[in-house]
């Protein structure tokens, strides 16, 4: 064959291998950080059409008479809502059934006794009670990370009981483990549980356990040009890297969308955003150690994963596939119900930027036994990406 023959053949080839990315082009590119430093984000406005279909806020209940006497005072056995009107209790119960019983039982029955309300029999309704508790508690201790914007039952559970994104520890393939040819949980693209969260690449399977339950270091990079002490290993690294990919996903953007990649580490030099985002793994381990964890004897046994533990959260059950849920539209700012009651502030607390100034002293220890939060950065020089989804009419 003659050689240019070969090179069209070649060419052809490629072709057809970049069609198998999928993504058709045209895509359009944002730039999010200085110039010449990469910090750009790629979006393919069709593939951005389907996303933003999905990611739209529920049904918003009619506003509740906040007058009249409290729930608790009528009512046998209300703990959590017990600052609640008779008329913003209903609502209440109203909404949690529309976002959260299954489409072929949206009635009260699907967590009560329909003989007693009072009864806690069912586990639904047990489990409900714990998630008040949290919605709640997200709402009025995580502004560090959901801002004034928060969030109700509907932006993790979208009408369904089980939210479309939870994870259970993955037991794996047992060659993690093995004597001989032991893989560190990577390779294995598709595990027990069919899980793929780390696109199919060799990186270690599960970034949640970890990191998301435990409190593993994630920072693995030496800060120093000599050795100094720094102990963390490349598969340390990887482990890192595999959270990092879920993040991404989760939020729909890449990894300039926080960092700038000269320099992973640098806080000084990575967007706002990725201050917000160490505040939510925070949040997200706090959530599952404090709330699914103790649920795990509640929930019946079909609902515990493989190793017999309870579904738990990760980024994407709250953003699903959204640099912020929904957008950045605040479902929560219209059910005062789920802030203690009191209306939301107009503006977030000054606490927030005070409690990052005050750590970032030791933000650069390398690596740090107990992590230090990062500085808040000023926003400048950035331009916001919501703007552009605007421009494509996506942003709701
Ligand atoms: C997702 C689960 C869930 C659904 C669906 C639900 N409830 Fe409830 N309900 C609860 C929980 C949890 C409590 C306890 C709240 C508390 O402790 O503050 C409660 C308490 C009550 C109470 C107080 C009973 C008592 O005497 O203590 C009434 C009344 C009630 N619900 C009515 C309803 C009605 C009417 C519906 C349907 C429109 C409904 N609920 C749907 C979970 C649910
Ligand atoms: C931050 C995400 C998040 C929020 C917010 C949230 N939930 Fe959940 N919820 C979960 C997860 C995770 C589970 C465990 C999934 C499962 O049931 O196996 C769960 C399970 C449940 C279940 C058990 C469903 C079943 O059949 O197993 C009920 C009932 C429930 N939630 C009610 C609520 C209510 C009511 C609210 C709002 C007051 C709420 N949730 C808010 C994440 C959330
Ligand atoms: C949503 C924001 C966000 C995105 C997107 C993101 N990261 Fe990160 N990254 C962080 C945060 C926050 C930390 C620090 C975590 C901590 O200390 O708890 C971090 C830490 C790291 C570190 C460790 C730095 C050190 O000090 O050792 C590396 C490496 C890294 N990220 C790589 C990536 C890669 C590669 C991607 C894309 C696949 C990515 N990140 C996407 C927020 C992000
Ligand atoms: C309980 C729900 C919830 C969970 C879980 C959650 N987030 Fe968020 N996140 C939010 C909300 C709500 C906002 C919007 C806050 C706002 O309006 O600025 C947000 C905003 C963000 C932003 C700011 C985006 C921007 O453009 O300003 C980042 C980054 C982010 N989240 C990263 C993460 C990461 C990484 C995780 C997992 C470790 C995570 N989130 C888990 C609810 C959640």
């Amino acid at each position: 064959m003659k050689t240019s023959v070969k090179l069209l053949l070649a060419g052809i080839a490629s072709l057809g291998f970049l069609a198998g990315c999928g993504e058709r082009p045209p895509v359009e590119t944002v730039q999010v950080g200085y110039r010449g430093t990469g910090m750009e984000q790629v979006y393919n406005p069709r593939l951005l059409q389907q996303v933003a279909a999905k990611n739209q806020i529920g049904n918003i209940q009619p506003a509740a008479d906040t007058s009249g006497p409290l729930a608790k005072d009528i009512y046998q056995n209300v703990q959590v809502l017990s600052d609640l009107s008779i008329g913003e209790f209903t609502r209440v119960m109203l909404s949690m059934t529309e976002w959260v019983a299954p489409a072929d039982q949206k009635n009260c029955t699907y967590c009560h006794n329909g003989a007693n309300y009072a009864d806690e029999s069912k586990y639904q309704y047990k489990v409900a009670r714990s998630m008040l508790k949290m919605t709640r508690d997200i709402n009025s201790n995580y502004q560090a990370h959901v801002k004034n914007t928060g969030v109700t039952c509907h932006t993790c559970h979208r009408g369904q009981p089980v939210p479309s994104y939870v994870w259970f520890t993955d037991p794996g393939t047992g060659r993690e483990k093995a004597s001989i040819g032991a893989n560190a949980g990577q390779n294995t693209p598709v595990t027990a549980l069919g899980t793929t969260t780390i696109a199919h690449s060799s990186l270690p399977f599960d970034p949640y356990s970890p990191f998301l339950l435990g409190d593993q270091p994630i920072r693995v990079e030496t800060t120093t040009a000599l050795p100094s002490g720094n102990r963390s290993s490349i598969k340390q690294a990887e482990w890192t890297y595999s959270l990092m990919v879920h993040m991404s996903k989760s939020l729909g953007v890449n990894c300039t969308y926080c960092h700038n990649t000269r320099a992973w580490g640098e806080w000084s030099e990575s967007r706002p955003q990725r201050t917000v985002a160490w505040h939510g793994i925070r949040m997200a381990r706090q959530l599952n150690n404090q709330y699914l964890v103790p649920l795990t004897n509640t929930f019946p046994d079909h609902r515990l994963g493989p190793t017999g533990d309870v579904a738990k959260i990760n980024c994407q059950t709250c953003h699903q596939g959204v640099y912020k849920p929904y957008f950045g539209q605040s479902m929560a700012k219209d059910y005062p119900e789920l802030q203690r009651a009191k209306p939301m502030p107009e503006v977030a607390p000054a606490a927030e930027a005070t409690e990052g100034a005050a750590a970032a002293t030791d933000a650069e220890a390398q690596p740090a036994a107990t992590p230090a939060a990062p500085a808040a950065k000023s926003a400048k020089a950035v331009k916001p990406v919501r703007t552009t989804l605007a421009a494509l009419n996506v942003a709701g």
